[in-house]
């Protein structure tokens, strides 16, 4: 079942659709990360690895992810940023297919997806092929290494059919990567069930993990033996304190890891999972697409004629964010924060909301649609103080 907003620290009277850019504080995470800084770090001090189990973080909060991506937690790895796991998944997939000279991306992906494949087809002496949003597969042929692809866009909060077009590009001998930053915690996927290849997604959107908290990465295990990702360091190192002149990789995605795992933010992020216990990913995606649906539904009644929705209407095209097209979206979406409605803006005229299904309600969204009609009526949008943008939009 799901907790609801009673299980996170949310501020009294904040209506906060901003979870899919950095999610809300779960309780017990500030006790827990106390505790570690504490008693952990301050007493424990270098004993803590061996005796708080520190080295064995990452797969604690491998076990609590997994089920949410459908995978086993052996293949997943944490600890690096999400555009660090791109740049190691990618290159890592391009040297799984040798005798292939492309790397396909579409243009409307978040651009740290875009500016790392283009930084490994550089590297690597690769072709870089952007494809059309709509029909990817028609890029990929027999000379494709890699389709790479976000699965929901950050911008329209379109969804890809993730186990559609694995499929079709792995018939015509490419690998697929999957950015999972806009589903994982809020849209079910199954990479086992979909015989995914390769897949990264951030834990500080649906998955509370708080801001830069480490991304995780996972290879399926066929390709396993065969990975090899460009950064090799200690941690990756079959016996790291043996301390060996020449680089052995651990087995399995363990060869994955570069350097010391970052102990506080894990730690954050091993609580902050907590708030998943007992829900499922069925009941994320059926209270997701009843806030999504009732968002729109509201918004077309009351607001119809003065925003355009772009994400699609079709259920099974959507992830769990509307986005609105308006003129003036940066002066909206500031004008409704400042109504106490935290929602986002993104270059030129989106402005976005998020819902997470851990803590959002209907009265989240009815709350924001009332708002949004007030700042429009009383064109409190056109705000001169909203004419210059914060550097975080
Ligand atoms: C789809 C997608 N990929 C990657 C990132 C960011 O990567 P990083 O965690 O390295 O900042 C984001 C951030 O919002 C994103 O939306």
């Amino acid at each position: 079942m799901i907790p609801g907003p009673g299980r996170f620290e949310l501020p009294e009277g904040l209506v906060y659709l901003d979870g899919n850019s950095l999610g809300a504080l779960p309780t017990g995470v500030a006790d827990r990360l106390s505790q570690v800084v504490r008693e952990e770090w301050g007493r424990g001090l270098i004993r803590s690895w061996n005796d708080a189990g520190w080295m064995q973080l990452v797969g604690r909060v491998a076990a609590r992810l997994a089920p949410l991506v459908g995978v086993d937690p052996a293949d997943l790895h944490l600890g690096d940023s999400t555009t660090v796991s791109l740049f190691k998944t990618t290159v890592a997939a391009a040297r799984l297919r040798p005798g292939r000279r492309v790397l396909v991306l579409e243009p409307t992906t978040f651009p740290t997806d875009g500016y790392v494949t283009a930084a490994v087809a550089e590297l690597l002496g690769l072709e870089l092929r952007w494809c059309d949003p709509a029909d990817p597969l028609a890029s990929v042929d027999e000379d494709t290494a890699l389709l790479s692809l976000t699965h929901v866009d950050f911008r329209t909060g379109a969804l890809f059919d993730l186990p559609g077009i694995t499929a079709r590009a792995q018939e015509r001998g490419a690998l697929v990567l999957w950015d999972l930053c806009h589903s994982a915690g809020a849209v079910p996927v199954d990479l086992t069930a979909a015989g995914a290849d390769l897949a990264v997604g951030c834990t500080y959107k649906y998955l509370n993990g708080g801001p830069g908290s480490p991304a995780w990465l996972w290879v399926a295990p066929r390709h396993q033996a065969a990975a090899r990702q460009p950064i090799s360091g200690w941690m990756g190192h079959a016996t790291p304190f043996a301390m060996a002149r020449d680089f052995e990789p651990r087995e399995g995605v363990g060869s994955f890891a570069s350097g010391t795992p970052p102990v506080l933010a894990l730690s954050a992020l091993e609580a902050s999972l907590e708030a998943f216990d007992g829900v499922t990913v069925t009941e994320l995606r059926e209270r997701s697409l009843a806030l999504t649906e009732r968002f729109i539904e509201l918004v077309d009644e009351h607001v119809g004629d003065a925003v355009e929705v772009v994400t699609p209407r079709e259920q099974g095209r959507r992830g769990s964010q509307v986005s609105l097209r308006h003129p003036a979206a940066y002066g909206v979406v500031q004008a409704l924060v400042a109504r106490d409605v935290i929602g986002d803006f993104r270059d030129p005229d989106i402005a976005r909301f998020g819902f997470a299904p851990l803590y959002n309600t209907l009265a989240d969204v009815e709350t924001a649609v009332e708002r949004l009609v007030l700042v429009l009526e009383h064109e409190e949008h056109l705000d001169p103080a909203y004419a210059a943008r914060n550097a975080v939009t």
